[in-house]
């Protein structure tokens, strides 16, 4: 029988699909995939430290993965992901039953260190190495091995790593500078995932709308859609996460006119106070970016507008949150992820003298949660009724009696399961009702 996996993930889409190409590469030494972590012979943890919580949650994992370790002293734990990056071998220091620290680029490595690991017994091996290229070892894994969790939207990373360095992340210190994949490269990820039947891509980076930009400016990423759009079998193309200060009208062109991109943007805004997005270093202002947002609508008048929040940065004064939440009045976002700050390690803005109570970061937080959700609902019941193409991505988790699918715009949908309709497909759903979550309806 094969070795047991079992892999827990943290965090962003981007580490959603770290923790594919580790399954892949795991797989290759003949270990399954296991979703419990009970009897498993080797435990994972794809960290994120993005906010501290998740970093802690890291570590009360750890506590009880040391339980199950006591009762198997053969079960390995491995911890890789943003956290490992950070830390890297001090994780030892703070759980010292971990076996295995890797980097955000080591993935590929993992063989290596576990043979490594099996000369040494009992000793700890780690490697945080940073590849200055594209992960060039990874990608030949992106090219063979990712083992996929879905089998008809698939993630493709295209630049790994952030230059930004907005006052506020750790992500520049945890991935790196940014580093774009060749577009041959996607094009070839791609086209193999066609081959494969995969229906939709969504094209991953931290700030994905910088992508080229490290390749001597002769590719961007309006020019990727543009190549990706001409591969038979892709209906729909994604791309996240966008930066305000790098969305440009060629991006929005392209969005308008290649028929295969969903009219869906996560575009974050963070705070609507010019001071704040000052002091966060974000690079552009509330009504500069409200005049992008005009743009893309004009453009694309029935594009679907997400974003992210942050209560409680060093320095908000009640005034300020007031321009955030009249940004969300404003702006009126399909959908919204609201963060209280968080101090992270390396970035400047926990050095700032002006630090705001967590109370008052928790009360701004559930302030904008409960605005940003009327206004969520709002915009899901104003689809009642009307009629959206929705690519069925397979059974309902909660009811096998139903299916899940997405609009174009990224709204989840839930419909009676039929004869006849398989994950896949492209249907014409009606709307009927609709919740904060998910729409539901019937295929028409
Ligand atoms: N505190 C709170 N939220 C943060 N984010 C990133 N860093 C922090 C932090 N230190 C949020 C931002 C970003 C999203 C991925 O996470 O809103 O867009
Ligand atoms: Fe972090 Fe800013 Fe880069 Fe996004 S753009 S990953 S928030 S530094």
């Amino acid at each position: 029988m094969s070795k047991q996996l079992f892999i827990k993930t943290f965090g962003c889409q981007m580490n959603e699909h770290d923790t594919e190409k580790i399954a892949g590469v795991m797989s290759g030494m003949g270990y399954s995939l296991t979703d419990s972590p009970d009897n498993a012979d080797m435990i994972i943890l794809n960290t994120c430290s993005v906010r501290e919580k998740a970093e802690h949650k890291c570590y009360s994992d750890l506590g009880r993965i040391h339980e199950l370790k006591k009762s198997n002293p053969d079960l390995i734990i491995g911890v890789g992901g943003c956290v490992a990056q950070q830390e890297g071998i001090n994780i030892v220091k703070k759980a010292p039953y971990v076996d295995l620290v890797f980097g955000t680029d080591n993935i590929a490595d993992i063989p290596g260190l576990l043979e490594k690991k099996g000369k040494t017994s009992n000793d700890r091996v780690s490697t945080v190495r940073r590849k200055t290229k594209y992960l060039s070892n990874v990608s030949d894994v992106t090219a063979v091995t990712v083992k996929r969790s879905h089998t008809v939207k698939a993630g493709v990373s295209i630049v790994d790593g952030c230059d930004k360095f907005c006052t506020f992340c750790v992500v520049p210190f945890t991935r790196g500078r940014e580093r774009s994949r060749q577009p041959d490269d996607v094009c070839k990820e791609v086209l193999g995932l066609a081959a494969n039947g995969y229906k939709e891509v969504t094209l991953l980076g931290q700030n994905v709308d910088s992508y080229g930009k490290d390749l001597g400016g002769v590719t961007c990423l309006a020019d990727l859609l543009r190549m990706i759009s001409d591969i038979h079998g892709i209906e729909r193309i994604r791309f996240v996460t966008s930066h305000p200060a790098d969305f440009d009208d060629n991006l929005i062109d392209a969005i308008a006119k290649l028929p295969k991109v969903c009219e869906h943007v996560h575009l974050p805004l963070q705070s609507g106070s010019d001071t704040v997005l000052d002091m966060m270093k974000r690079n552009y202002t509330y009504s500069g970016y409200t005049e992008k947002i005009r743009r893309l609508r004009e453009a694309i008048p029935d594009i679907s507008i997400t974003t992210d929040i942050i209560t409680g940065f060093p320095g908000e004064t009640e005034s300020d949150f007031n321009r955030t939440m009249d940004a969300l009045i404003e702006i009126q976002y399909d959908n919204a992820f609201a963060f209280k700050y968080s101090r992270r390690p390396y970035s400047s803005a926990r050095l700032y003298e002006n630090q705001i109570p967590s109370v008052v970061g928790r009360e701004r937080l559930n302030k904008v949660i409960e605005l940003q959700n009327s206004i969520t609902l709002y915009r899901n019941q104003e689809c009642i009724g009307m009629e959206y193409d929705v690519l069925i991505e397979g059974e309902s988790k909660k009811d096998k009696e139903r299916l899940t699918g997405r609009t174009r715009t990224n709204r989840l949908v839930h419909l009676p399961k039929k004869t006849g309709i398989h994950a896949g497909d492209i249907l014409r759903v009606k709307i009927s009702s609709a919740t904060l979550s998910a729409l539901t309806g019937e295929a028409v």
